[in-house]
């Protein structure tokens, strides 16, 4: 049984040892950690001998070792070792509802218990369908997929079949998933894969090139470009904002060039507004790409667009431009009862709302935590998010690669663990809140960013590595 802290003025649900050991700055962070967490410890070593890195997502790597979760509900979990832990990561920004809402969790049990895969059409796909046109302003046909990778690979192969043209242009930091033609330009350097294992050649059909609008037009010039897609809200969820009109002007370019314009909204659909960054920016793109929230938390994604694209997926009819979409999984009746749910309760637009408005208190008063400790930094972002960033610099003042860098590692492993230490999961130095999110978590985090910061400052890890920012692929 492991005997919990009674610190209650953050929330705190730690061994009796937490306080103590802080207070006498003992241990370093990621060993106090490590020390505090046996659980996760004896399953990161499990799980190194049969998950490559002991992992399922490159972003779940970490120093010491990954926390592990045993259970969840609301703005919280519970870790293997039973800390509890306000969670910033909320299914990598899929839980807009926050962990396990009623009405989802019933919505995929009632499904649960009338079909997992009836290997035929089904009532949900359409209703799921429906919910998505109605509060994506582009939307007027939707293609279900099981994830954001695979919904932004369709989203390309329509763009080429719908244009007869080659090549496609994404911006420099943008992430569209993992498949290979979007696996190079996502990080630094980015004009180089930021994986092994790619095929040759397939470089050659996708450009990079900076999120600007001369950039753009001269991308566009020659006429052979199928697409441009982007992450609308700016780079990894606005880590890196876009110039100013610059979406609208995209708009316009592609449009005079005959090149389809793809928003990838897999993080902000539904999020920064119930028809994501198109609906506040009043800016239709011709494709949109979707996935996270859209499913509720289960697997899912999906693009959606106008019927004229889409429907070269839609058989035989499409004539030779026909584009073949196979999936045993694509719009799974479990994911649609759980988007359903979702979308249902989040179509006002006051649940993003009340988020985004506790998202903007949060990076205010982590702000102030910063300039209090006397430590160059601050928390920015928009919508319900916040990212947090060290060094003197404002987001506006750094470059893409200053934003996209990361802190050094000691650093993040430090921060991280601290911030465990005080109760709060962190998603790499970012966040993402729900309708689950309170006050009282915002001033547990607070309190949680306050100790931390102080104990990076006795460990003199304040000092080390230049400005940085959040890494987010979320
Ligand atoms: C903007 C964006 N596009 C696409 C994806 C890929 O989605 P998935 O992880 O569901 O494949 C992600 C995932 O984080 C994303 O952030």
């Amino acid at each position: 049984m492991i005997k919990v802290c009674a610190g209650k003025e953050h929330g705190c649900m730690r061994t009796e040892t937490h306080h103590s050991a802080k207070s006498t700055g003992a241990a370093g962070l990621t060993a106090q950690w490590a020390k505090e967490n046996p659980r996760s410890a004896a399953l990161a070593a499990r799980a190194a001998a049969l998950l490559p890195g002991g992992v399922t997502h490159d972003v779940r790597l970490a120093d010491p070792f990954p926390v592990a979760v045993a259970r969840a509900a609301g703005s919280r979990k519970t870790d293997l070792d039973g800390h509890e832990l306000i969670c910033y990561v909320m299914g990598h920004g899929a839980l807009l509802l926050g962990h396990s809402h009623p009405a989802v969790v019933a919505a995929v049990r009632e499904q649960a218990g009338l079909a997992f895969h009836p290997g035929a059409c089904h009532e949900l796909e359409s209703d799921w369908a429906e919910a998505v046109t109605r509060l994506v302003p582009s939307a007027e046909r939707v293609r279900f997929t099981s994830s954001g990778t695979e919904a932004s690979l369709l989203a390309l192969r329509l763009a080429r079949a719908s244009t007869g043209r080659p090549a496609i242009v994404r911006l420099a930091g943008h992430f569209h998933g993992w498949h290979d033609q979007v696996a190079t330009g996502a990080d630094a350097p980015f004009d180089q894969p930021d994986t092994a294992g790619l095929p040759g050649g397939v470089g050659a059909a996708v450009r990079t090139i900076p999120a600007g609008q001369d950039a753009l037009a001269a991308a566009l010039a020659p006429g052979d470009v199928a697409a441009v897609i982007m992450e609308p809200s700016g780079a990894a969820w606005a880590t890196v904002p876009l110039p100013d009109g610059f979406l609208a002007a995209a708009r316009q370019l592609t449009a005079e060039t005959g090149t389809l314009l793809v928003f990838d909204e897999v993080v902000s659909g539904f999020r920064w507004s119930p028809g994501g960054v198109q609906a506040v920016a009043g800016v239709q793109p011709d494709l949109t790409v979707l996935g996270k929230i859209l499913a509720g938390g289960m697997p899912g994604g999906a693009v959606a667009g106008r019927a004229a694209v889409m429907d070269l997926v839609g058989g035989p009819a499409a004539g030779p431009r026909r584009v073949s979409h196979p999936g045993t999984h694509n719009a799974h009746p479990l994911s649609a009862a759980a988007g359903l749910a979702t979308l249902g309760l989040a179509s006002s637009g006051d649940v993003q709302d009340a988020a985004a408005r506790l998202a903007a208190a949060a990076r205010e008063e982590l702000t102030g935590v910063f300039r209090r400790r006397g430590v160059p930094g601050r928390a920015y972002g928009e919508s319900s998010t916040f990212h947090l960033l060290f060094g003197e610099h404002g987001p506006d003042e750094l470059d893409l690669t200053a934003l996209k860098a990361g802190l050094p590692p000691r650093l993040n492993a430090a921060l991280h663990c601290g911030m465990l230490l005080e109760g709060v999961h962190l998603f790499h130095g970012s966040g993402f809140l729900s309708a689950a999110h309170t006050e009282r978590d915002v001033a547990q985090t607070v309190t949680a960013l306050d100790r931390t910061l102080a104990r990076l400052q006795a460990e003199g890890l304040l000092t080390e590595g230049r400005p940085a920012g959040p890494v987010a692929p979320a």
